[in-house]
C-alpha cells in the first residue's frame, strides 16, 4: 500500500516536473499567416515617404564622445561626430534620452521633457544638433519615455503630497493594505510593480522600476501635456521618436488580477515569466489606440515624420500598434530576430514570418543590438566574418536596419559583473538564487565608451579624464581609426553596404522574392525587386565552401567573404554572402 502511494507521488512529481520543463523550455511558434504578397514597387516612389527607406543609427549620448572632459559623452562631442555618421552612411539618428534626469536609470528617468540634463547641454545645444544634423542632410530622432516620469519629476512630486493635490491622479494611486498589493501585476521585469508610498499611504504603480512611476494617462490632463510637449519637439523638427516601453501604457481600468501561468523563465517576448501572464497590464488595447492618435498628430506635419514603438509581443499583437489601415506607429522593434542563432533556418524562419505578417506597405525593421541587450558580434562568438555577413544580411534586408554605436567595428561585450553595476537592473534582482543572478544582464556592459581610437581612453574623453564606465581593455585593437584605415574591416564593409543600399532602389523599396530550391540548407538566397531592377542576394551560413548554380549571367556588385563568379557558378566561401546584379 505504502509503496503504491510513493510510486504514485513519485509519478504524479516527475509528471509536473516534465510539463514545467516542456511550458518553460519551449517557445511555441505562432502559426504563419497566408497573405497575398502585395508588392512595393507598384507604388509610385513620389508617394512612398523617406522613413520607409531609412537606415537608423542608435546613439547613446553618455558614452558615444565627452567633449569637456568629465568622462560623461554630451551634445557638443555628438556633433562633433555627425560628420563620421554621415560618411559612414546612415540617414537617421536616433538618440536615446538626454533630457534632465536623475540618471538612475540613465535618462529613461526623465524629469524634464523640454530640458537636456547639464551634464549634456544646454537648450541651445540641442537646437544645434538638430540644426546640425539637417544641414548635413539627415534625420533625428528622439526618445520619448511616455510611460512613466522620474520619481523626481514635479508632476510626481507633486503628485505624492497628498490625495487632492492638482497632480494627485496624475499617476496610478490605488488605496489598499501597506502589506498588500491593490493587484498581482508585475513590472516589466516580472516582479511586483505596485510601492506603497507612506506619505499618501496610498500604492503607486510603475512598470518599470519602482523610481519611475506610471503616468496615468486615463486623466486627460496628462494626454494634454504630453501631447503637448511631442508637438514641442516636432515644431522644433524632431523627424521621429522611438517610443520607450510603449505597450505598458495603459493598465486595465478595472485593475483585475493578471492570470495564472506555469511559465517561470522569460518568454521571449516577457508577455509571460514568473507564474504569470501580463494580460491586464501590458500590450491592453488602449496602447493601439494612443498608436493611432499620436500618428494623427505627426501626420499634420510636413515633411513626414516617423515612429518606431519599442513593443514586446507576438507578430499579431505587434501588428496592432500598426493599424489594420498603417495608421498607427509607422513601425516596430521586431525582436524575435534578435535572439540571434547563426543558423540559415533559423535566419529563413524568422525573415519568412516578418514578409508574411508584414507584407508591403507596412515597413519591417532589422536590430540586432541595442542599448540594454548583449551585443550581436557577442551572439556570433565575437567572428568578425559572421558579422560582415549579418551586415550584409540586415543591409539587404526589406524594411529599416536599427544599428547600435559600435556595432560597425564589431564593439565586443563588456564583463562588468552585476554586483558592481552602475545599471540599477541587477540590484532589482538581489532576491534571486545565485545561479539565476548571474543570468540577469548587467547593461553597463553593451553602454561602455565608444571605441574611437587606439591610446588612452580610446578617444572617447580626454586622456586623463576616468570615463564614466570602462573603456574596454581590447580598444587599442577593435576601434573605428584602425577600421577605417583596412579595406577588409567590418567597418569598411558596413560603409560600403550603406553606399550601395543607398544607391540601389531595389535595396529601399522593393520586395523581397525568396529563390526557388533555396527553401532548405545552409544558403539564404533572395531577390529585392523593384520595377525592372532585381538584386539578388547569396548567404552561405555554413563552414563548408558552396558551388552555386546561376540561372542567367549575373556580376558581383559585392562580397562580405570570399567568393568567386566563373561560368554561371558561383563559388562562395564559409560564412560569406554576396550581392549579384
Ligand atoms: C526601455 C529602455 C531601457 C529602460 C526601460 C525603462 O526598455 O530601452 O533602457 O531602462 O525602457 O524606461
Ligand atoms: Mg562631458
Amino acid at each position: 500500500m505504502l509503496r503504491k502511494i510513493v510510486l504514485g507521488v513519485l509519478l504524479i512529481l516527475i509528471t509536473a516536473i516534465a510539463v514545467l520543463a516542456v511550458v518553460n523550455l519551449t517557445n511555441a511558434s505562432e502559426p504563419i499567416p497566408e497573405l497575398e504578397i502585395a508588392h512595393g514597387e507598384e507604388a509610385e516612389l513620389n508617394t512612398r515617404p523617406w522613413w520607409e527607406a531609412t537606415t537608423v543609427y542608435q546613439v547613446y549620448p553618455r558614452s558615444f564622445q565627452d567633449s569637456d572632459g568629465d568622462g560623461v559623452g554630451d551634445i557638443a562631442g555628438i556633433i562633433s561626430r555627425l560628420d563620421y555618421i554621415r560618411d559612414l552612411g546612415f540617414e537617421t539618428i536616433w538618440f536615446s534620452p538626454f533630457f534632465r534626469s536623475p540618471q538612475k536609470d540613465f535618462g529613461y528617468d526623465v524629469s524634464d521633457y523640454y530640458l537636456p540634463d547639464p551634464q549634456y547641454g544646454d537648450s541651445l545645444l540641442v537646437d544645434s544638433l538638430i540644426q546640425e544634423i539637417h544641414r548635413r542632410d539627415m534625420k533625428v530622432v528622439f526618445d520619448l519615455v511616455l510611460n512613466h516620469t522620474s520619481e523626481e519629476h514635479p508632476w510626481f512630486v507633486e503628485s505624492r503630497l497628498s490625495k487632492d493635490n492638482p497632480k494627485s491622479d496624475w499617476y496610478l494611486w490605488q488605496d489598499g493594505n501597506p502589506d498588500e498589493p491593490p493587484t498581482n501585476w508585475h513590472s516589466a521585469l516580472g516582479m511586483n510593480g505596485w510601492h506603497y508610498d507612506t506619505t499618501r499611504q496610498q500604492w503607486y504603480f510603475s512598470s518599470f522600476l519602482s523610481f519611475q512611476p506610471d503616468l496615468n494617462w486615463r486623466n486627460p490632463e496628462v494626454k494634454k501635456a504630453m501631447f503637448k510637449m511631442v508637438q514641442h519637439w516636432l515644431d522644433k523638427g524632431v523627424d521621429g521618436f522611438r517610443l520607450d516601453i510603449f505597450n505598458y501604457i495603459y493598465e486595465d481600468p478595472e485593475f483585475t488580477d493578471n492570470p495564472f501561468s506555469l511559465r517561470v523563465i522569460p518568454t521571449q517576448d516577457y508577455t509571460k515569466m514568473f507564474w504569470q501572464e501580463k494580460k491586464y497590464n501590458m500590450n491592453h488595447p488602449d496602447d493601439f489606440v494612443l498608436a493611432k492618435e499620436l500618428r494623427s498628430i505627426l501626420d499634420t506635419y510636413d515633411p513626414p515624420r516617423f515612429m518606431v514603438g519599442e513593443v514586446f509581443g507576438d507578430h499579431k499583437t505587434l501588428k496592432n500598434f500598426l493599424g489594420q489601415e498603417q495608421d498607427g506607429l509607422n513601425l516596430v522593434f521586431l525582436f524575435d530576430i534578435s535572439a540571434l542563432e547563426w543558423d540559415a533556418d533559423f535566419f529563413r524562419d524568422k525573415i519568412r514570418r516578418i514578409e508574411a505578417f508584414y507584407p508591403y506597405p507596412y515597413t519591417p525593421t532589422y536590430v540586432f543590438s541595442n542599448h540594454d541587450r548583449v551585443r550581436s558580434i557577442t551572439l556570433l562568438g565575437d567572428d568578425m566574418q559572421k558579422a560582415r555577413t549579418l551586415s550584409l544580411l540586415q543591409l539587404t534586408l526589406r524594411g529599416v536596419p536599427f544599428y547600435y554605436q559600435g556595432e560597425e567595428i564589431g564593439m565586443p561585450t563588456g564583463n562588468i559583473p552585476g554586483d558592481i553595476a552602475l545599471d540599477p537592473l541587477p540590484a532589482a534582482f538581489d532576491w534571486l538564487p545565485d545561479f539565476a543572478k548571474d543570468e540577469v544582464f548587467n547593461r553597463d556592459n553593451c553602454r561602455t565608451p565608444m571605441q574611437w581610437e587606439a591610446g588612452p581612453n580610446a578617444g572617447f574623453t580626454t586622456a586623463g579624464a576616468e570615463s564614466w564606465l570602462p573603456v574596454l581593455p581590447g580598444a587599442d585593437e577593435i576601434n573605428v581609426a584602425s577600421q577605417r584605415s583596412d579595406p577588409n574591416s567590418l567597418w569598411q564593409t558596413n560603409q560600403k553596404l550603406l553606399q550601395i543600399r543607398n544607391e540601389n532602389a531595389p535595396l529601399k523599396w522593393g520586395s523581397l522574392r525568396w529563390l526557388p530550391n533555396y527553401d532548405q540548407g545552409d544558403v539564404l538566397a533572395y531577390e529585392r525587386v523593384y520595377r525592372d531592377q532585381t538584386l539578388t542576394v547569396m548567404i552561405n551560413i555554413s563552414e563548408e565552401v558552396k558551388n552555386l548554380p546561376l540561372s542567367d549571367k549575373k556580376a558581383l556588385i559585392f562580397a562580405s567573404g570570399e567568393a568567386v563568379l566563373e561560368g554561371g557558378m558561383l563559388r562562395l566561401g564559409p560564412d560569406s554572402g554576396v550581392i549579384l546584379r
